[in-house]
């Protein structure tokens, strides 16, 4: 069969899928974005356009607008689909997970009911290390790895992912066409060298990057650090941050791996760096690195926060020859250049 050069990103206009978006285009591929800008904002697209120097194919409309799907898997002819369209705040899903069962599941199933009747290739779809809860491993294992059974979702979002993984498992089993990626995420976090593309919390952030650089730029007034008396070197949290440009590049090496796939093929890789940092670690690297103070407080601990999860990546590192790039130190560099330039109205 012929390599299509097209690719559907959903939810391409949002913080991963942006950024995705440009490597995409790096490497050679055509990315058609499809965004209801439910959670994304329009000018980010612009800004994608301005970095590539070129125009980017753009739907606005839901994944579950099968009708206007099917009009766009005719048009284009795609070699894979990237499914990042989905809610992903785990707090809210707590109190409102009807919304994330509704919006997360039905999302997917439009799009493989379009990928089953196209024959298209290859899925790559956006999963989270959520999915492992609060892994115990054994003593001196050295980072999460895919082979863990014991999965333990702790949240309406998490477990939305790990049912999606699900569906993709089952579908896969079943259609003759396709093969697909499970990529479980840790911690993205930083924006596009250019401070063109970044993440963009709607209202009050959940996630601590974005926390701590509109309190460094005055939006907010102190961080609270949920939680001291974890069983960490600092009392503190730990977590594999990883930098969004990384993160975006193994969505293409994804796709290339999974073009020399057979069909059939349906595989989990862990997208991390390998490296845990506690909250106060990632605190003191912003304040060296930017030369900023950060107003902080201890507060009591976040609900369905899990003490310590950072990746073992080997997988990942030997399928697809990807490795992070870019340290912690220098992602939180990024993603405060993009805090100083993006439009505070957005
Ligand atoms: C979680 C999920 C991740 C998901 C992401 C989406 C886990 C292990 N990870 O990330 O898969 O994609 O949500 O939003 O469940 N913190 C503070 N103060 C703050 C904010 C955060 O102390 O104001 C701490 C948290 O307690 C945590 C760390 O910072 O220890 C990172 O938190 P956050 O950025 O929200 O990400 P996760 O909850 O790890």
């Amino acid at each position: 069969m012929e390599n299509s050069k097209y690719i559907l990103v959903t939810g391409g206009a949002g913080y991963i899928g942006s950024h995705t978006v440009v490597e995409l285009v790096n490497a050679g591929f055509e990315p058609v974005i499809l965004d209801d800008f439910r959670n994304a904002k329009s000018f980010i697209i612009e800004n994608i356009q301005t970095i590539l120097g070129r125009k980017i194919e753009l739907i606005n409309a839901a994944c579950q607008d099968e009708n206007n799907l099917r009009t766009i898997f005719q048009k284009y002819k795609f070699q894979g689909v990237i499914h990042f369209a989905a809610d992903k705040a785990v707090g809210e899903s707590v109190k409102n997970p009807l919304k994330y069962y509704d919006n997360n599941l039905s999302g997917l199933v439009s799009i493989l009911k379009m990928m089953e009747e196209f024959k298209t290739p290859s899925l790559v779809f956006s999963s989270s290390c959520s999915v492992y809860g609060n892994p115990s491993l054994p003593e001196g294992v050295h980072g999460v790895d895919e082979t863990i059974k014991e999965l333990d979702p702790e949240s309406p979002y998490a477990n939305t992912k790990l049912i999606c993984e699900q569906i993709v498992q089952d579908w896969i089993a079943s259609n003759p066409n396709s093969n697909a990626t499970l990529l479980r995420y840790f911690n993205p976090i930083g924006a596009h060298k250019s401070g063109l593309i970044g993440e963009l919390p709607q209202g009050i952030p959940n996630n601590l990057l974005p926390y701590i650089t509109q309190t460094a730029v005055g939006i907010r007034k102190s961080l609270t650090v949920f939680g001291n008396d974890y069983s960490t070197a600092d009392g503190t949290c730990i977590r594999d941050y990883i930098h969004v440009t990384d993160l975006a590049v193994a969505h293409v090496k994804a796709i290339d791996w999974l073009w020399n796939q057979n069909v059939g093929t349906v595989e989990i890789f862990n997208v991390g760096t390998g490296k845990g940092s506690s909250v106060l670690e990632v605190i003191d690297i912003f304040e060296k690195t930017t030369n900023q103070k950060l107003n902080w407080e201890f507060g009591p601990r976040r609900e369905g926060d899990v003490q310590e999860i950072f990746a073992n990546p080997a997988k990942i590192e030997s399928n697809f020859g990807w490795k992070a790039q870019f340290d912690v130190e220098e992602a939180i560099l990024d993603a405060w250049n993009w805090e100083i330039k993006r439009p505070k109205d957005a």
